[in-house]
């Protein structure tokens, strides 16, 4: 008998007795919320601009207008079209480290992406709400520009590096081109609805769509990779960029953004395989 074969045998009762990897202890839920509250100053080798997760997801996730996270953790893992694979709810939360927070990636099973997770598992059980009206109206830069002065500025500084008051809208200190904030319906859904800080739900339809227009034009960091997104070539239009399979599919292309160097890798970017189930 060949001596590895031999081995082999000779292993493998003992491999048998041995426990399966022990599983990971459960995350902490206030431990979760105190990052996604405090990334910058608890993670800052994770982090690549001044905002945080409560920065956008407002109320620590439960704005029912504001992306909330009710009963999130129940919707994965699943397809997304963006990265065009099955996505889990971990691999969602690097998207926005990567993304929203120009940052660099957690390990999966690092303590830190546990308890963030734990913290969504306790909004399990909340319905989710029906979405808000989305703002589709193309916007005006030279109108939002006024908008902006007259109405953001206070509060977000008025050249968007943020102040006290409120994180900055573009430049180093904000989220990357490829966030989802970056796109105009996004972003111009979100003010529609939030913004004003102080008297949201002030703005029409047409005002926030224009705000966005002229925030978006503004430079911002870049996200290394982002041509690889919605590889099956149906990239939403109101995206800022190229992406290889919108010119693979002919499409029109959108015109280039002015970009920053990122300050912190996003590290993970190779297509992570879907995940399969035996
Ligand atoms: C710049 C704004 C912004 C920041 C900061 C941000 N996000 Fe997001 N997040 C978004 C947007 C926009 C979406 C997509 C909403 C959509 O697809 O309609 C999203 C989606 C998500 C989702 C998916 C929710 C679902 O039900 O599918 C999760 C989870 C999430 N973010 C977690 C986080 C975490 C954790 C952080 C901090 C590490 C964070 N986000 C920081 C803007 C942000
Ligand atoms: C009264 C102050 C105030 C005013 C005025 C204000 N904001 Fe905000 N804004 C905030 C605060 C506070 C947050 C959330 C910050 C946090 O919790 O980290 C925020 C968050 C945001 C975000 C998500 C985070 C980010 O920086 O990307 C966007 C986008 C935004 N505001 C856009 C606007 C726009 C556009 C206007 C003008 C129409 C505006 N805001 C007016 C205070 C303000």
């Amino acid at each position: 008998m060949p001596l590895f074969l031999l081995f082999l045998l000779m292993a493998l009762p003992a491999a048998s007795q041995t426990s399966q990897p022990r599983a990971a202890p459960p995350g902490d839920p206030v431990r979760g919320l105190a990052l996604l509250t405090n990334f910058r100053d608890s993670l800052p080798r994770h982090s690549g601009n001044g905002l945080r997760c409560v920065s956008c997801h407002l109320e620590n996730g439960t704005r029912a207008s504001a992306m909330p996270w009710l009963g999130s953790v129940t919707r994965y893992p699943r397809f997304r079209a963006r990265p065009g694979y099955e996505e889990t709810m971990e691999r969602r939360v690097n998207e926005c480290i990567a993304r929203s927070l120009a940052g660099r990636m957690l390990h999966e099973d690092s303590r830190e992406m546990r308890d963030m997770v734990a913290y969504l598992e306790t909004l399990r059980d909340r319905p989710r709400p029906s979405g808000v009206d989305t703002v589709r109206l193309a916007g005006n830069v030279a109108r939002g520009r006024r908008t902006y002065a007259g109405t953001c500025a206070r509060c977000h500084g008025p050249n968007g590096q943020g102040l006290p008051t409120g994180p900055a809208l573009w430049g180093t200190g904000s989220f990357s081109i490829g966030a989802g904030m970056a796109r105009q319906s996004l972003f111009a859904t979100f003010v529609r609805h939030n913004m004003p800080f102080d008297h949201a739900v002030t703005l029409t339809d047409q005002q926030a769509a224009d705000v966005a227009a002229f925030v978006l034009v503004q430079p911002r960091q870049d996200h290394p990779g982002k041509e690889r997104d919605w590889p099956k070539g149906d990239a939403p239009a109101d995206i800022a960029y190229a992406t290889t399979g919108t010119r693979a599919a002919g499409r029109t292309v959108p015109p280039a953004r002015p970009l920053l160097r990122r300050r912190v890798a996003p590290d993970s970017l190779a297509p992570m395989p879907a995940r399969r189930t035996p």
